[in-house]
C-alpha cells in the first residue's frame, strides 16, 4: 500500500518496505503506551489487511497543535465501498465516546478530494486552508484544508445504524 504511487499520490513520496515496517512498527508501539492510534483496518469476512484508520497527535509544527487528528488509507482496491467513511466513524466514537476527546480534526492536501469527501462524509466542518510546514515553499501539495468535529456535534449527528433501524424497524 505504501509503495503504490496512487495510494500515495498526495504525499511527498512512497515507502520503501523497511521505512514501511517502520511506521507500522511505531503506530504498534503508540498504541501499546496509549490504548489508541492508528489501527489496522481488516475486511470483516475474511481478516484481509486493507489499509489503517484511527487517531493521531500530529508531532509537525502546526498552527493548531497539540490536537488529535482522525486519518486514513486504504489500498487501492478497496476504495469506492465505504470502509474508509465506515472505520473512520468508528476511530471517532472511541475518540469522542472512550478518550472523551471535546474535539478531532482532520487535514489533507487541498487537492485530495477523496479524503475531504470522507470528511464531509463524517459530518466533519470545514475550519480553513493553511499551508503545511513540513513541505517548503512552492509544493504542489503544502496547500492543505482543516477540518473539525466537536463533541457536541458527535452527539447531535447520532449513530447512522441506530437511525436506520429507527427508521426501518
Ligand atoms: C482517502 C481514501 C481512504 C478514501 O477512500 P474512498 O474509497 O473514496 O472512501 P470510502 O471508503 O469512504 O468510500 C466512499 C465511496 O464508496 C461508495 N460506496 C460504495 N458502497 C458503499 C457503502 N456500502 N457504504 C458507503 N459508501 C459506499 C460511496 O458512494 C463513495 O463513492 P464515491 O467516491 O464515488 O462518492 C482513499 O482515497 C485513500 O486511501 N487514499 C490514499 C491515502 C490518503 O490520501 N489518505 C488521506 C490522507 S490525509
Amino acid at each position: 500500500m505504501n509503495a503504490d504511487p496512487e495510494v500515495m499520490r498526495y504525499f511527498p513520496r512512497c515507502f520503501e518496505r523497511e521505512e514501511s515496517d517502520g511506521i507500522a512498527d511505531l503506530c504498534e508501539e503508540l498504541i501499546r503506551q496509549l490504548g489508541w492510534g492508528f489501527w489496522a483496518v481488516e475486511l470483516k469476512a475474511t481478516g484481509e489487511f486493507i489499509g489503517f484508520t484511527g487517531l493521531h497527535a500530529p508531532t509537525d509544527a502546526l498552527a493548531f497543535a497539540p490536537c488529535i487528528e482522525v486519518g486514513w488509507r486504504l489500498a487501492r482496491n478497496h476504495w469506492g465501498q465505504g470502509y474508509a467513511t465506515e472505520a473512520g466513524r468508528a476511530a471517532l466514537k472511541v475518540g469522542f465516546e472512550k478518550l472523551c476527546l471535546d474535539e478531532i480534526l482532520s487535514f489533507t492536501a487541498k487537492s485530495n478530494q477523496p479524503s475531504l469527501a470522507v470528511m464531509q462524509r463524517l459530518g466533519m466542518e470545514y475550519v480553513e486552508d493553511f499551508e503545511h510546514p513540513a513541505l517548503p515553499e512552492g509544493h504542489p501539495l503544502r496547500a492543505h484544508q482543516l477540518y473539525r468535529l466537536g463533541a457536541r456535534r458527535w452527539k447531535d449527528l447520532g449513530d447512522p445504524d441506530t437511525c436506520i433501524k429507527t427508521l426501518n424497524p
